[in-house]
Protein backbone atom coordinates (compact mmCIF):
# COMPACT_ATOMS: atom_id res chain seq x y z
CA UNK A 1 0.00 0.00 0.00
CA UNK A 2 1.29 3.09 -0.92
CA UNK A 3 0.12 6.36 0.76
CA UNK A 4 0.89 10.31 0.54
CA UNK A 5 0.72 11.45 3.98
CA UNK A 6 -0.02 15.93 4.58
CA UNK A 7 0.83 17.91 7.23
CA UNK A 8 -0.55 21.45 7.55
CA UNK A 9 -1.78 21.37 11.12
CA UNK A 10 0.74 24.81 12.39
CA UNK A 11 3.82 26.25 10.58
CA UNK A 12 5.35 23.21 8.49
CA UNK A 13 3.98 22.29 5.42
CA UNK A 14 4.76 18.75 4.58
CA UNK A 15 4.33 16.11 2.29
CA UNK A 16 5.01 12.49 1.77
CA UNK A 17 5.01 9.07 -0.02
CA UNK A 18 5.19 5.81 2.48
CA UNK A 19 5.22 2.27 0.78
CA UNK A 20 4.25 -0.28 3.68
CA UNK A 21 6.50 -2.67 1.92
CA UNK A 22 9.42 -0.39 0.80
CA UNK A 23 9.42 2.25 3.48
CA UNK A 24 9.39 6.33 3.11
CA UNK A 25 9.96 6.93 -0.89
CA UNK A 26 10.03 10.96 -0.22
CA UNK A 27 9.13 13.52 1.98
CA UNK A 28 9.15 17.44 1.36
CA UNK A 29 8.65 20.11 3.48
CA UNK A 30 8.68 23.53 3.69
CA UNK A 31 8.67 25.72 6.91
CA UNK A 32 7.43 29.01 7.62
CA UNK A 33 9.22 29.74 10.36
CA UNK A 34 10.94 33.02 8.51
CA UNK A 35 7.59 34.53 7.83
CA UNK A 36 6.65 34.35 11.42
CA UNK A 37 9.19 35.57 13.04
CA UNK A 38 9.14 38.75 12.97
CA UNK A 39 5.74 38.88 14.63
CA UNK A 40 7.54 36.33 17.64
CA UNK A 41 4.75 33.51 16.79
CA UNK A 42 2.94 31.72 14.54
CA UNK A 43 0.50 34.29 12.92
CA UNK A 44 -2.87 31.71 11.86
CA UNK A 45 -4.12 33.50 8.89
CA UNK A 46 -0.39 33.72 7.27
CA UNK A 47 0.22 30.81 8.21
CA UNK A 48 -3.62 29.15 6.22
CA UNK A 49 -2.37 31.51 3.17
CA UNK A 50 1.21 30.06 3.10
CA UNK A 51 -0.29 26.08 3.02
CA UNK A 52 -2.58 27.58 -0.16
CA UNK A 53 0.85 28.15 -1.76
CA UNK A 54 3.04 25.32 -0.96
CA UNK A 55 0.90 22.24 -1.09
CA UNK A 56 0.56 21.79 -4.88
CA UNK A 57 4.49 22.53 -5.60
CA UNK A 58 5.72 20.13 -2.61
CA UNK A 59 2.95 17.35 -3.39
CA UNK A 60 4.53 17.16 -6.92
CA UNK A 61 8.06 16.86 -5.50
CA UNK A 62 6.78 14.57 -3.69
CA UNK A 63 5.78 12.15 -6.48
CA UNK A 64 8.26 12.62 -8.72
CA UNK A 65 10.59 11.69 -6.01
CA UNK A 66 9.11 8.66 -5.31
CA UNK A 67 8.86 7.75 -9.03
CA UNK A 68 4.98 7.77 -8.35
CA UNK A 69 2.17 8.57 -10.32
CA UNK A 70 -1.23 9.15 -8.83
CA UNK A 71 -2.59 5.85 -10.62
CA UNK A 72 0.18 3.82 -7.88
CA UNK A 73 -1.09 5.74 -4.62
CA UNK A 74 -3.49 3.65 -2.73
CA UNK A 75 -4.71 6.32 -0.26
CA UNK A 76 -4.23 10.18 1.27
CA UNK A 77 -3.42 10.41 4.36
CA UNK A 78 -3.64 14.09 6.16
CA UNK A 79 -3.42 15.65 9.72
CA UNK A 80 -6.88 16.21 11.05
CA UNK A 81 -5.98 17.75 14.44
CA UNK A 82 -5.38 19.02 17.09
CA UNK A 83 -4.18 22.81 15.84
CA UNK A 84 -4.69 25.95 13.97
CA UNK A 85 -8.25 25.17 12.73
CA UNK A 86 -7.26 27.34 9.22
CA UNK A 87 -4.24 25.45 8.75
CA UNK A 88 -5.97 22.12 9.56
CA UNK A 89 -8.85 22.94 6.73
CA UNK A 90 -6.59 24.16 4.01
CA UNK A 91 -4.58 20.26 4.64
CA UNK A 92 -7.51 18.62 5.00
CA UNK A 93 -9.35 19.94 2.31
CA UNK A 94 -6.40 19.62 -0.07
CA UNK A 95 -6.16 15.78 0.94
CA UNK A 96 -9.52 14.83 0.58
CA UNK A 97 -10.14 16.01 -2.83
CA UNK A 98 -7.05 14.67 -4.20
CA UNK A 99 -7.86 11.29 -3.04
CA UNK A 100 -12.19 11.77 -3.98
CA UNK A 101 -10.41 13.05 -8.03
CA UNK A 102 -8.23 9.98 -7.67
CA UNK A 103 -10.61 7.60 -6.27
CA UNK A 104 -8.86 6.62 -3.31
CA UNK A 105 -9.74 6.43 0.27
CA UNK A 106 -8.42 8.68 2.85
CA UNK A 107 -7.58 9.21 6.24
CA UNK A 108 -7.74 11.66 8.89
CA UNK A 109 -4.65 11.33 11.01
CA UNK A 110 -4.13 12.58 14.98
CA UNK A 111 -1.06 14.48 14.76
CA UNK A 112 0.35 13.21 17.68
CA UNK A 113 -0.42 9.77 16.70
CA UNK A 114 2.39 10.59 13.97
CA UNK A 115 4.68 12.33 16.32
CA UNK A 116 4.51 9.09 18.41
CA UNK A 117 4.52 6.52 15.45
CA UNK A 118 7.79 8.26 13.72
CA UNK A 119 10.32 6.10 15.07
CA UNK A 120 8.93 2.97 13.01
CA UNK A 121 10.67 4.78 9.88
CA UNK A 122 14.22 3.77 11.90
CA UNK A 123 15.73 1.34 10.51
CA UNK A 124 15.57 -0.80 14.42
CA UNK A 125 11.62 0.08 14.84
CA UNK A 126 10.13 -0.66 18.44
CA UNK A 127 7.34 -3.04 19.11
CA UNK A 128 4.27 -2.71 20.41
CA UNK A 129 3.88 -1.93 23.38
CA UNK A 130 6.02 0.76 24.08
CA UNK A 131 5.89 3.90 26.59
CA UNK A 132 5.77 7.26 24.60
CA UNK A 133 7.45 10.35 25.74
CA UNK A 134 5.62 13.29 23.62
CA UNK A 135 7.45 16.36 24.19
CA UNK A 136 6.36 19.44 21.36
CA UNK A 137 5.62 22.60 21.11
CA UNK A 138 2.08 21.97 21.80
CA UNK A 139 2.32 18.96 23.98
CA UNK A 140 3.90 17.07 26.95
CA UNK A 141 2.62 13.58 27.57
CA UNK A 142 3.43 10.06 28.55
CA UNK A 143 1.52 7.68 26.91
CA UNK A 144 0.91 4.46 27.07
CA UNK A 145 0.99 2.55 23.53
CA UNK A 146 -0.85 -0.90 22.79
CA UNK A 147 -0.89 -0.41 19.07
CA UNK A 148 -2.24 1.56 16.38
CA UNK A 149 -4.73 3.31 17.83
CA UNK A 150 -5.39 2.20 21.37
CA UNK A 151 -3.03 4.84 23.96
CA UNK A 152 -3.61 5.45 27.31
CA UNK A 153 -2.62 8.89 28.54
CA UNK A 154 -0.45 7.97 32.16
CA UNK A 155 0.36 12.23 32.73
CA UNK A 156 0.29 15.52 30.96
CA UNK A 157 1.41 19.14 31.61
CA UNK A 158 -1.18 21.09 33.52
CA UNK A 159 0.01 24.30 32.03
CA UNK A 160 3.08 24.64 29.26
CA UNK A 161 3.89 22.19 27.04
CA UNK A 162 7.98 21.61 27.34
CA UNK A 163 8.35 23.20 24.28
CA UNK A 164 6.39 26.15 24.53
CA UNK A 165 8.32 26.74 27.65
CA UNK A 166 11.72 26.32 25.81
CA UNK A 167 10.29 29.35 23.33
CA UNK A 168 8.72 31.74 25.90
CA UNK A 169 12.31 31.25 27.80
CA UNK A 170 14.36 31.65 24.71
CA UNK A 171 12.50 34.73 23.88
CA UNK A 172 13.26 36.68 27.40
CA UNK A 173 16.83 35.34 26.69
CA UNK A 174 16.23 37.55 23.51
CA UNK A 175 16.45 34.71 21.30
CA UNK A 176 14.16 34.10 17.99
CA UNK A 177 11.17 32.55 17.22
CA UNK A 178 11.41 29.36 17.96
CA UNK A 179 13.75 29.69 20.34
CA UNK A 180 13.96 26.09 21.63
CA UNK A 181 17.20 25.35 19.47
CA UNK A 182 18.85 28.45 20.00
CA UNK A 183 18.61 27.88 23.86
CA UNK A 184 20.10 24.75 23.78
CA UNK A 185 22.73 25.63 21.61
CA UNK A 186 23.17 28.71 24.57
CA UNK A 187 23.22 26.15 27.15
CA UNK A 188 26.25 24.32 25.71
CA UNK A 189 28.70 26.91 26.52
CA UNK A 190 26.47 27.65 30.54
CA UNK A 191 27.28 26.30 33.69
CA UNK A 192 24.97 23.89 35.44
CA UNK A 193 25.98 24.73 38.90
CA UNK A 194 24.91 28.81 38.51
CA UNK A 195 21.29 28.66 38.59
CA UNK A 196 19.42 25.51 40.24
CA UNK A 197 15.69 25.83 39.34
CA UNK A 198 12.80 24.24 40.88
CA UNK A 199 12.14 20.97 39.46
CA UNK A 200 8.31 21.00 39.21
CA UNK A 201 5.94 17.97 40.53
CA UNK A 202 9.13 16.01 41.20
CA UNK A 203 7.99 15.90 44.81
CA UNK A 204 4.80 14.71 44.35
CA UNK A 205 3.62 11.10 42.98
CA UNK A 206 1.88 11.07 39.85
CA UNK A 207 3.07 11.90 36.07
CA UNK A 208 1.44 15.38 35.29
CA UNK A 209 3.94 17.90 34.33
CA UNK A 210 4.10 21.99 34.93
CA UNK A 211 6.56 24.16 33.04
CA UNK A 212 4.84 27.56 33.58
CA UNK A 213 6.74 27.89 37.46
CA UNK A 214 10.18 27.14 35.88
CA UNK A 215 9.83 29.92 33.13
CA UNK A 216 8.75 32.58 35.95
CA UNK A 217 12.00 31.40 37.73
CA UNK A 218 13.62 31.99 34.49
CA UNK A 219 12.91 35.29 34.39
CA UNK A 220 13.09 36.32 38.49
CA UNK A 221 16.74 35.40 37.28
CA UNK A 222 17.00 37.76 34.54
CA UNK A 223 14.87 40.34 35.48
CA UNK A 224 16.38 43.07 36.40
CA UNK A 225 20.18 42.84 34.96
CA UNK A 226 21.65 43.31 31.90
CA UNK A 227 23.02 40.25 31.01
CA UNK A 228 26.40 39.24 29.15
CA UNK A 229 26.80 36.06 26.66
CA UNK A 230 28.45 34.07 29.42
CA UNK A 231 25.48 35.05 32.21
CA UNK A 232 22.61 34.05 29.45
CA UNK A 233 24.36 31.06 28.97
CA UNK A 234 24.14 30.03 32.44
CA UNK A 235 20.51 30.52 32.85
CA UNK A 236 19.70 28.64 29.43
CA UNK A 237 21.56 26.01 31.08
CA UNK A 238 19.88 26.09 34.57
CA UNK A 239 16.51 26.07 32.76
CA UNK A 240 17.62 23.23 30.07
CA UNK A 241 18.64 21.39 33.19
CA UNK A 242 15.63 21.76 34.88
CA UNK A 243 13.47 20.50 32.70
CA UNK A 244 15.56 17.52 31.18
CA UNK A 245 15.89 16.43 35.17
CA UNK A 246 12.23 16.49 35.22
CA UNK A 247 10.95 14.71 32.03
CA UNK A 248 13.77 11.86 32.45
CA UNK A 249 12.91 11.31 36.58
CA UNK A 250 9.09 11.52 35.00
CA UNK A 251 9.71 8.92 32.52
CA UNK A 252 11.64 6.19 34.29
CA UNK A 253 8.92 6.56 36.72
CA UNK A 254 6.50 5.64 34.09
CA UNK A 255 8.54 2.96 32.83
CA UNK A 256 8.30 1.55 36.69
CA UNK A 257 4.55 2.30 36.72
CA UNK A 258 3.69 0.35 33.48
CA UNK A 259 6.59 -1.90 33.27
CA UNK A 260 7.47 -1.53 29.46
CA UNK A 261 11.24 -1.80 28.44
CA UNK A 262 10.70 0.22 25.23
CA UNK A 263 10.74 4.23 25.51
CA UNK A 264 9.92 6.25 22.59
CA UNK A 265 10.77 9.68 22.31
CA UNK A 266 8.23 11.89 20.12
CA UNK A 267 7.92 15.59 19.46
CA UNK A 268 9.61 18.79 18.80
CA UNK A 269 11.56 18.72 21.75
CA UNK A 270 12.92 14.99 21.09
CA UNK A 271 15.41 16.67 19.20
CA UNK A 272 17.14 18.27 22.11
CA UNK A 273 20.70 16.61 22.40
CA UNK A 274 20.79 16.83 26.55
CA UNK A 275 17.35 14.79 26.65
CA UNK A 276 18.62 12.51 24.17
CA UNK A 277 21.84 11.64 26.22
CA UNK A 278 20.21 11.52 29.94
CA UNK A 279 17.24 9.15 28.60
CA UNK A 280 19.63 6.82 26.81
CA UNK A 281 21.41 6.92 30.28
CA UNK A 282 18.59 6.11 32.46
CA UNK A 283 16.41 3.71 29.87
CA UNK A 284 20.16 1.55 30.34
CA UNK A 285 20.05 1.97 34.36
CA UNK A 286 16.33 0.58 34.01
CA UNK A 287 17.13 -2.23 31.54
CA UNK A 288 15.12 -0.60 28.80
CA UNK A 289 15.82 0.96 25.35
CA UNK A 290 14.99 3.84 24.00
CA UNK A 291 14.17 4.79 20.36
CA UNK A 292 14.26 8.28 18.80
CA UNK A 293 13.29 9.08 15.48
CA UNK A 294 15.99 10.98 13.15
CA UNK A 295 16.24 14.50 14.32
CA UNK A 296 14.06 16.00 11.36
CA UNK A 297 11.27 13.43 12.09
CA UNK A 298 11.34 15.34 15.53
CA UNK A 299 9.55 18.01 14.62
CA UNK A 300 6.56 18.41 12.13
CA UNK A 301 6.69 16.33 9.15
CA UNK A 302 4.22 14.66 6.11
CA UNK A 303 6.22 11.38 6.78
CA UNK A 304 5.15 10.33 9.97
CA UNK A 305 1.32 11.40 8.61
CA UNK A 306 2.17 8.99 5.69
CA UNK A 307 3.05 6.00 8.01
CA UNK A 308 0.40 6.51 10.37
CA UNK A 309 -1.73 6.76 7.03
CA UNK A 310 -0.55 3.43 5.63
CA UNK A 311 -1.10 1.55 9.33
CA UNK A 312 -4.22 2.99 9.29
CA UNK A 313 -5.28 2.09 5.87
CA UNK A 314 -3.95 -1.33 5.61
CA UNK A 315 -5.42 -2.26 9.02
CA UNK A 316 -9.18 -1.05 7.04
CA UNK A 317 -10.07 2.00 7.92
CA UNK A 318 -12.24 4.01 5.55
CA UNK A 319 -13.30 7.25 6.15
CA UNK A 320 -16.38 8.92 4.52
CA UNK A 321 -16.43 12.07 2.18
CA UNK A 322 -16.11 14.40 5.28
CA UNK A 323 -13.69 17.17 5.61
CA UNK A 324 -12.27 16.36 9.31
CA UNK A 325 -10.55 19.07 11.24
CA UNK A 326 -10.60 19.09 14.53
CA UNK A 327 -8.52 22.49 16.43
CA UNK A 328 -9.34 20.22 19.60
CA UNK A 329 -9.03 16.52 20.21
CA UNK A 330 -7.63 14.60 22.86
CA UNK A 331 -4.99 11.67 21.66
CA UNK A 332 -6.86 9.61 24.25
CA UNK A 333 -10.10 9.95 22.47
CA UNK A 334 -7.98 8.58 18.75
CA UNK A 335 -9.60 4.77 18.73
CA UNK A 336 -13.14 5.87 20.07
CA UNK A 337 -13.29 8.35 17.14
CA UNK A 338 -12.57 5.57 14.11
O1 LIG B 1 6.72 18.87 17.29
P1 LIG B 1 6.99 20.27 16.88
O2 LIG B 1 7.71 20.51 15.58
O3 LIG B 1 5.69 21.10 16.77
C1 LIG B 1 4.56 20.88 17.53
O4 LIG B 1 3.76 19.98 17.16
O5 LIG B 1 4.45 21.58 18.56
O6 LIG B 1 7.80 20.92 18.09
C2 LIG B 1 8.28 22.24 18.05
C3 LIG B 1 8.90 22.57 19.39
C4 LIG B 1 9.20 24.05 19.56
O7 LIG B 1 8.71 24.49 20.80
C5 LIG B 1 10.73 24.09 19.50
O8 LIG B 1 11.29 25.17 20.20
C6 LIG B 1 11.09 22.78 20.14
O9 LIG B 1 10.14 21.87 19.59
N1 LIG B 1 12.47 22.35 19.82
C7 LIG B 1 13.45 22.18 20.74
C8 LIG B 1 14.61 21.79 20.04
N2 LIG B 1 14.32 21.74 18.71
C9 LIG B 1 12.99 22.07 18.59
N3 LIG B 1 13.41 22.32 22.08
C10 LIG B 1 14.57 22.07 22.76
N4 LIG B 1 15.72 21.72 22.17
C11 LIG B 1 15.80 21.56 20.83
N5 LIG B 1 16.96 21.19 20.25
ZN1 LIG C 1 4.12 18.47 16.12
Amino acid sequence: MRVVGIESSCDETAVAVFDTARGLLSHRLFSQVALHQAYGGVVPEIASRDHVRRLLPLLREALSAARSAPADIDGVAYTAGPGLIGALLVGASFARCLAYAWGRPAVGIHHLEGHLLAPLLEPDPPAFPFLALLVSGGHTQLVDVLGVGSYRILGQTLDDAAGEAFDKTAKMLGLPYPGGAALASLAESGRSERHRFPRPMLDRPGLDFSFSGLKTAALVALRGRALDEAARADVARGFEDAVVDTLVEKSRRALHAVGRRRLVVAGGVGANRRLRERLTGMAHEAGAQVYFPRIEFCTDNGAMIALAGALRLAMGERQGLTIDARANWELGDVAAGY
